[in-house]
């Protein structure tokens, strides 16, 4: 992870348009922690990471910032809603459950590191082990030219299993007993514990190995499970994901101003959102939280919270909470223009999918430049007419643009539709016209 700031404000700005300060931020934050970690130890410990908040209304990028960090990143990186948790007592996860969330989120990056490194070997067990059925072993007696034939054989199979030629073929597996994994990430340790023990208990009670016939190709993927587990040194895994946990791990917060107690909705106020705050302080400023895996102190762990504020105020945060976020950035409301460019230079953006999506009937769409214009004239019209909901927006005005001809678009096989700028006008003029419609429709 030692991108740049500026790479990695370019790597988001091929996702998200706009939004400079926050990306920037984010970025300088993610450099820090690259750069402390090049210092000595005793350094490294006195830099503590600077926790930040983004606020900004609804659909203007927020998650979607969190969303292309967590593809890009390599280190343990875990995005939560904090609306999802309840104060420690009552019915639901507890907030040290992020941070157990976060470490199994680094196993599974150490874990796939530490199979690529040992892919050569992981493929020749599971190589050997489908092979071994396909082509028994010879008794030792076998004579000289039989053996001499055999070798030649079993040279032809391996080729052939790994080619995939013999991937419908089936073969009847002695799967060893994995041990079952359960989601508890989101039970206190001791209950982890004690499910672990039973789980070895009824492992124990159904020792023999299960056998199950299954085709070639998905004894590989079945195989690479087992050899995985066989091959590679799970406490050494463990120990490093926790390290790696501690000091690198990001936590992405959202909607943390659900959990904000505003005046307004005084009557309202759920009293345990107060609690969930009071829970998650001694996370944020470093604690100490015991998981299945150890114990991982949360000092040097980066969080990340966001929240619209549509109703309450960062300030209607606790103080010590505020005090923990001491990086604020807002982001921007979108412009007519920002809509422009999101529809239009984004990897993944709206018109691609619809174009690709319509592709699959043998139809080709064409949005044309000025109808793409007036899409975003209307979606901002109707953001300031009727609520600001971004750039989700853009989601309710094409959708109704394109329903009719993506509704019966398997019958117009190899034509070509323009979506022209009247098009556009003559589905949307009248709804966006009109409030009330629009409230109803967009
Ligand atoms: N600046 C932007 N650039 C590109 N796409 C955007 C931008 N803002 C929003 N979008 C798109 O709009 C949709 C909603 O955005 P996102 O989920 O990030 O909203 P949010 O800020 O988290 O809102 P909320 O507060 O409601 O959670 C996503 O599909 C996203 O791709
Ligand atoms: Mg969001």
């Amino acid at each position: 992870m030692n991108l740049t700031p500026k790479e990695i404000v370019k790597y988001l700005d091929q996702y998200v348009i706009g939004q400079n300060a926050a990306k920037k931020t984010i970025a300088l934050a993610l450099r820090t922690r690259y750069r402390r970690m090049q210092l000595d130890e005793e350094m490294q410990n006195e830099i503590m990471p600077k926790n930040i908040l983004m606020i900004g209304s609804t659909g203007v990028g927020k998650t979607e910032i969190s969303r292309r960090l967590a593809k890009m990143m390599s280190v343990p990186f875990i995005k939560v809603e904090a609306s999802k948790y309840t104060e420690v007592g009552f019915v639901g996860r507890d907030v040290e459950s992020m941070i157990r969330d976060l470490v199994v989120n680094s196993i599974s990056i150490v874990k796939a590191e530490r199979e690529e490194e040992n892919k050569s070997k992981i493929d020749n067990y599971i190589l050997n082990k489908i092979v071994e059925k396909l082509l028994p072993p010879l008794p030792e007696s076998a004579s000289e030219s039989k053996k001499d034939d055999y070798r030649y054989l079993l040279e032809a199979m391996e080729k052939k299993v790994e080619s995939g030629e013999m991937d419908d073929k089936v073969i009847e597996l002695d799967l060893a007993k994995l041990n079952i994994e359960f989601d508890d990430s989101g039970l206190p340790p001791e209950m982890a514990k004690v499910q672990e023990s039973f789980s070895k208990v009824f492992a124990s009670i159904n020792k023999e190995d299960t056998k199950k016939e299954v085709s070639v190709k998905d004894a590989k993927s079945l195989l690479r499970q087992e050899a995985a587990q066989k091959l590679l040194d799970s406490t050494s895994i463990n120990a490093e994901a926790l390290r790696r946990a501690e000091n690198g791990g990001i936590i992405f917060l959202d909607e943390i101003d659900k959990i904000a107690l505003s005046e307004k909705s005084q009557g309202r106020n759920d009293p345990s959102k107060e609690g969930v705050q009071r829970d998650l302080l001694p996370i944020v400023e470093g604690s100490s939280v015991s998981t299945k895996y150890g114990t991982i102190n949360t000092d040097h762990i980066l969080f990340i919270a966001a929240g619209a504020f549509h109703v309450s105020k960062p300030s209607d945060l606790i103080p010590e909470l505020q005090g923990r976020f001491p990086l604020r950035v807002e982001l921007e409301s979108l412009t007519e223009e920002t809509l422009y460019q999101i529809l239009t230079q984004t990897q993944n953006s709206l018109l691609k999918q619809y174009v690709a999506l319509l592709g699959v009937e043998g139809m080709e769409l064409i949005f044309e430049d000025d109808a793409v214009r007036a899409i975003a004239q209307l979606a901002h019209r109707a953001n300031q007419n009727t609520e600001d909901i971004g750039a989700r927006r853009l989601h309710t005005v094409l959708e109704n643009i394109l329903e009719e001809v993506s509704f019966d678009a398997n019958e117009h096989k190899g034509t070509t539709f323009a979506i022209t700028k009247e098009l556009v006008h003559e589905k949307l003029d009248e709804v966006v016209e009109d409030d009330d419609l629009s409230r109803y429709i967009l």
